[in-house]
């Protein structure tokens, strides 16, 4: 696979701390599957001289065009910031495991933390566009976070939103709340992205449950394409647990079989 470059088509301030940016995909030879992300220059010039990694956040295959939700963090996403429409941005991808998206399921639960929401909402599409019902629990600092709200429950998904601002997002009432939703909806299976403790208790419920489930790693990268192994993270099978590479061995993995620190 070789970086290309794409028409940035639209790039956006949306909310105080994300930017959306809309490339045109047009010339994507490779189809694009939710949880993979395009590893990114974020400059022409030599700084920052890695690319970062971002989740495609919305894969329009009508129309070729793939979006980017993106958190302004520090030097790579602040240069993203500067890049205006018409002129191009490098992508190298899509890379990694995406979600199993046609797993059979008929109804699955979504827990995105902050940007986790922006990996997550290319599966909540996919699954309520081919007829799945898609409950999504949004995780965030404050409402104003909260940006895929709007756009998730116009596409269908029931959505729960919990903030630190609103005082309900400790990871106790979070547990409640899955119950709760577990109590009334039938759910086959968990999907979740972003936070460590919020992880974990997917896990911890996964296994009360007996639920299958997925989740999205975020490591720090390199290469992003298995050489460095600058993206380890370690997988349990049974007693057994060994490294695996996010860039190429995920960055989706079997929610049970990721060891969380
Ligand atoms: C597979 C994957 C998908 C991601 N998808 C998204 C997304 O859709 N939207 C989004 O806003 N963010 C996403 N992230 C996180 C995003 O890569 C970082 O926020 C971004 O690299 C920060 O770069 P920076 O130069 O602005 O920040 P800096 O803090 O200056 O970055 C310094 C270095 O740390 C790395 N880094 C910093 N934070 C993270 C992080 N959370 N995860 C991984 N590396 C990090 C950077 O890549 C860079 O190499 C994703 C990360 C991974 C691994
Ligand atoms: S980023 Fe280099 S091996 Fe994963």
């Amino acid at each position: 696979m070789q970086a290309q470059e794409y028409k940035v088509l639209s790039n956006t301030q949306v909310s105080d701390r994300y930017w959306l940016m809309v490339v045109d995909a047009s010339n994507m030879t490779q189809t694009v599957q939710p949880g993979q992300f395009f590893h990114i220059k974020t400059y022409d010039g030599i700084y920052p001289l890695l690319r970062r990694p971002l989740s495609v956040y919305k894969i329009d295959a009508e129309h070729g065009q793939i979006e980017f939700l993106y958190l302004v963090k520090g030097l790579g996403t602040n240069k993203m910031t500067e890049l205006q429409a018409g002129e191009t941005i490098d992508l190298f991808g899509p890379l990694g495991k995406g979600f199993d998206v046609n797993a059979g399921y008929d109804s699955i639960l979504l827990l995105a933390r902050g940007v986790g929401v922006a990996t997550l909402s290319a599966l909540a599409y996919e699954a309520a566009a081919s007829g799945k019902q898609v409950t999504a629990i949004l995780s965030a600092r404050s409402r104003n976070d909260l940006l895929a709200a709007d756009y998730l429950r116009g596409i269908g998904v029931d959505v729960y939103k919990v903030t630190e601002e609103d005082g309900n997002s400790d990871v106790d009432q979070v547990e409640e709340l899955i119950h709760d939703i577990l109590s009334q909806t039938p759910v086959d299976a968990l999907y979740t992205c972003g936070s460590k403790r919020l992880s974990r208790l997917m896990q911890k419920i996964a296994k009360q449950e007996n639920l299958p489930g997925e989740i999205a790693l975020e490591e720090h990268m390199g290469c992003g394409m298995g050489v460095c192994y600058a993206c380890v993270c370690e997988i349990q099978t049974g007693d057994e647990v060994k490294n695996a590479r996010v860039c190429v061995d995920g960055p989706v993995f079997p929610l049970e079989q990721v060891v969380i620190k």
